[in-house]
């Protein structure tokens, strides 16, 4: 699913980011997400909740991914905290602990340790006890060639001939203990990878964990979604932003071929606020 951001709404939002001299450090401010919003709502008014519906309509359905697609220059980080504040809250669990991490994270090309790296699926802050509903990525430069964002949704995968209920039943029948991010103290907690809420996964996190049914099914549930071809490839262009739904689809990097390490991306994590989408 792709969504374009008609020229007049783009520049509106940049100018609204403009004049609230807004950054990430800005939108750590209390109340500065939700500031942001109300003014969007009110100089954009109708046309701002018309884009954010859209997008909110897309994410509802498979494969739970859009792709927002913006002509205008640099206005990527801007368009992706007006989509953002819409969509719920940037969320930042590291505040009091890392001073000055960031709501927008800046992406850089990574190293070989990083399942993004590799290729492999997973869901974003899986050993996070509370993980974020949404992701979004704002690409700021492209790679040369590839480093599409690839997406695939729990609904696909349950529909592949290679995914096995009796396999796999384990996922959502056992909890198993998940490490806490370092970044957030340690420790560990218990979940199940698959609930009726959420799909949490990500594979070497869980290596080694659980019984050995469990082990087979954290296996066979790699095997499926290495097998299932992804719902979507997103070739995201600067000023393109990603905005998939992290409680029901994996995502990963695609083939990339960056050998100078160009390619920049901004991501925001979002925690929805049920009740507290519409601003008009
Ligand atoms: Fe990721």
């Amino acid at each position: 699913m792709e969504i374009n951001v008609p020229t007049p709404l783009g520049d509106a939002v940049a100018a609204v980011w403009r004049a609230r001299a807004l950054d990430d450090r800005g939108l750590q401010e209390p109340g500065a997400q939700d500031g942001f919003r109300r003014a969007l709502a009110a100089d954009l008014g109708r046309a701002y909740t018309d884009w954010t519906d859209a997008v909110r309509a897309a994410l509802a359905a498979p494969p739970h991914a859009v792709v927002v697609r913006d002509r205008g220059p640099g206005r990527a980080a801007a368009l992706l905290a007006a989509l953002a504040v819409a969509l719920g809250e940037m969320m930042n669990p590291y505040r009091d602990l890392v001073p000055g991490s960031p709501v927008l994270q800046e992406i850089v090309p990574k190293g070989p340790s990083s399942p993004d790296r590799v290729w492999l699926w997973h869901t974003d802050s899986a050993n996070w006890p509370e993980p974020n509903d949404l992701s979004a990525l704002a690409c700021l430069r492209a790679a040369p060639v590839g480093g599409a964002t690839q997406v695939l949704s729990l609904a696909t995968l349950r529909a592949h001939p290679a995914w096995r209920a009796d396999l796999l039943a384990p996922l959502w029948e056992a909890e198993v203990e998940w490490p806490v991010d370092s970044f957030l103290g340690g420790g560990t907690f218990r979940a199940r990878a698959i609930t009726a809420d959420r799909l949490r996964f990500r594979r070497e996190l869980l290596a080694g964990r659980g019984s050995g049914a469990f082990q087979r099914a954290v296996d066979g549930f790699a095997a499926a979604s290495d097998a299932a071809a992804p719902d979507v490839s997103a070739l995201l262009r600067p000023g393109d932003v990603l905005v998939f739904d992290n409680r029901r689809a994996m995502h990963r990097a695609g083939p990339v071929r960056d050998p100078q390490r160009r390619r920049r991306l901004l991501r925001t994590k979002i925690r929805q606020r049920p009740g507290r989408w519409r601003h008009l």
